[in-house]
Parts: C-alpha cells; sequence; structure tokens
C-alpha cells in the first residue's frame, strides 16, 4: 500500500492520458475510415461521459440500475453465503462509485465478515473517489484497491493473496457492452485468473418488452442522446476535430434477433470533419450512420451457454421480482471437474 491514506497500489503500466490519446486517435481513424462507419464505446467515459452515465443511471427509463440494487438488497446475504466461513477478498471490476457494491459491504460489516474489498480500476483519480467513501462510509471495512487493467490487476492479486479466495464482480451488465465472442473472451481471461474455490457474480439485462428497451436508451430528457454525442465532442477537445454536433443525431434501435440495442450517431446532412490530430477529413453522406454501442440483452439459456462456453458453472441466478435482470453467480470449472 501506498500509505496508510491511500490504501491502494498501482501495478503494471497504467494507460496515462498521452496514451489513451494515442488509442483514441487510432480508433478514430480506423473507425472513420471503415465502411459502415464506427467509434468504440469505451472512449464514452471522459469526465463528462462518466458524468453523464451517472445521470442515466438515476433516469427513470434505465430500469437497469434498480433492478440490480433490488436483486443485491433481497438477495445479497444469499449471494455472499457462498463465501461464508471463508477469508476472502470481494474484487469489485468497474465499481464505479461503488454504490451497489455497498448494499453487500454494509451485509458483511453488520455480520463481521474477515473480507478485503478490492475494487480493481485502471484510473487512479476514480479509485482515490471510491476508496474515500468507503472509508468514511464503512470504516470497519478493509479496503486494498488495485490500480490496473482488470486482467493484469487479478491475475497479481490471486497470486500474492493465495490464502483468500475472491468473489469477483462484474455488475451493471457492462459484459453487455461486448459483443458475444468479446464477452466469451473476457470471461474466459477470467476464468485463467481463477482458482475452483473463487466465484463470479456478473450482472445480464435480459430481453424483455421491445418497448421497454427502446426507451432505456432513447430517454426523454435526452441525457442518452449527450452521453451519445459527447463522444464527438471528446474527440473536438483530445483530437483538435471540428465535428458540430447538432449535425448528428442520436439512434438508439433493438436488433430482436441477436439481442443487442444498437446506438449510433447519424449524419444528419452531407459533411466533412477535420481531425487535427491525424490531419485528415472525414467525409459523411447525408443520413450515414457511425455505430457507437452495443448493449446486449439475453435470454437465459444464453447466459448459460456463455458460462459454458468461458469455463464456468452455473451456480445459482438471482432475478429481481419483474425478471428484467439477473445476477449470475458462477463457479470455475477446473482440474477435471466437468460441472
Ligand atoms: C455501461 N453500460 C452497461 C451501459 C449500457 O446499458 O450498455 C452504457 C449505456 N449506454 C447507454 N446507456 C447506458
Amino acid at each position: 500500500m501506498d500509505s496508510d491514506e491511500q490504501r491502494y497500489v498501482v501495478i503494471g503500466e497504467r494507460a496515462e492520458d498521452s496514451d489513451t490519446i494515442e488509442e483514441l486517435a487510432y480508433e478514430v481513424l480506423v473507425g472513420l475510415s471503415s465502411e459502415p462507419k464506427r467509434l468504440p464505446s469505451r472512449f464514452f467515459y471522459d469526465d463528462v461521459g462518466s458524468r453523464l452515465f451517472a445521470r442515466i443511471m438515476r433516469l427513470e427509463e434505465y430500469y437497469l440500475t434498480d433492478c440490480e440494487h433490488s436483486i443485491l438488497e433481497r438477495s445479497g446475504p444469499e449471494i455472499l453465503s457462498c463465501m461464508e466461513g471463508r477469508a476472502f477478498n470481494l474484487v469489485d471490476l468497474g465499481a464505479g462509485d461503488g454504490a451497489k457494491t455497498m448494499l453487500l459491504l454494509r451485509h458483511l460489516a453488520e455480520i463481521g465478515a474477515d473480507v478485503t474489498y478490492v475494487p480493481i480500476d485502471i484510473s487512479e483519480g476514480a479509485m482515490k473517489g471510491l476508496v474515500a467513501t468507503i472509508r468514511k462510509e464503512l470504516p470497519s471495512i478493509r479496503v486494498e484497491g488495485v490500480v490496473a487493467e482488470y486482467h493484469r490487476g487479478l491475475q497479481w492479486l490471486v497470486r500474492q493473496r493465495s490464502d483468500r479466495a475472491n468473489l469477483v464482480l462484474f455488475l451493471g451488465s457492462n459484459v453487455g457492452n461486448f459483443d458475444r465472442a468479446q464477452a466469451r473472451g473476457f470471461l474466459g481471461r477470467i476464468w485463467a485468473s481463477l482458482r475452483s474455490e473463487d466465484r463470479v457474480l456478473v450482472g445480464f439485462d435480459l430481453k424483455k418488452d421491445i418497448e421497454k428497451l427502446l426507451a432505456a436508451y432513447n430517454d426523454r430528457e435526452g441525457v442518452t442522446s449527450a452521453f451519445n454525442l459527447n463522444l464527438l465532442e471528446r474527440i473536438n477537445r483530445e483530437l483538435g476535430a471540428n465535428f458540430v454536433t447538432d449535425r448528428f443525431r442520436h439512434f438508439g434501435t433493438y436488433d430482436v434477433t441477436s439481442g443487442a440495442m444498437k446506438s449510433y450517431l447519424v449524419s444528419l446532412d452531407p459533411q466533412d470533419v477535420r481531425v487535427d490530430a491525424l490531419d485528415r477529413s472525414f467525409h459523411f453522406d447525408a443520413w450515414e450512420p457511425v455505430h457507437t454501442e452495443y448493449s446486449y440483452k439475453y435470454l437465459r439459456s444464453d447466459l448459460d451457454s456463455l458460462a459454458h462456453d468461458s469455463g464456468f458453472v452455473v451456480e445459482q441466478r438471482f432475478e429481481d421480482e419483474r425478471g428484467w435482470f439477473a445476477d449470475d453467480l458462477w463457479r470455475p470449472r477446473k482440474g477435471g471437474d466437468d460441472g
């Protein structure tokens, strides 16, 4: 640990700002030169985008947060019973402000569990905020954050602390922003870092009434639209581009077969946009779309297949009252254990 104040470690090479800008420049070059055009959703989350996402999570239409909150509130003790009587790390991938995890931590504090809370995040700024919040609100909980890319952080943790089991959280349907192959790859890499006594809890948004899905990604206040358009503003700010955001509109649509909510930015006019950092201009035809995000929705059978294909056995499924969202508790299949 860096100091008593900090209570987190920084491992590996961090994505310093300049690396992120280089990466953004590369993705803008590749994505806007492709047909159809695309930009990756992971660049939504600069400071402005993170604040907009926090507002999305409070919108009435964006049911995902409330659903998962109610699952953790109602079933938290049952979920945590998989670690009963053991010293363990509660490992939080993509903790954000930690609001949902706080529900689990409160219960663990109450029962006096031997738990260490280990948020893993690439952003040292986010980590500082989270560690400070936990120290203030739950001073009895031991916090040892890891500033690192998820997989490196998890590998490091499991090697360092072989005496403790791990319950890894990947909440919020973050997995839904990967396509199916990427999701299998991501979960497979988590599997590779774990031992048989470890568990993962993964949040999935389930397929439901299409109107609810469309409303969640096309809210009345226009926060999701601002969140999507901020990607162009970020490119203006960081790469010296001259996107006029009024000349694009947000469009969120649902593909019933793949289960993907797909977000686009659609050019309203024929226009050329210059990106200084790339010393290049890109042409957009009127009504030409730029794909910016997938948010996959799942059948329960999809979750079973995904668990199986990435090396896990589904131990228990926790759903909200309406059956709109699931937090799945998975056990890694290891060493001749065929589930
Ligand atoms: C972070 N992620 C799970 C959100 C989602 O629902 O795909 C991001 C988001 N995009 C639009 N609204 C929210």
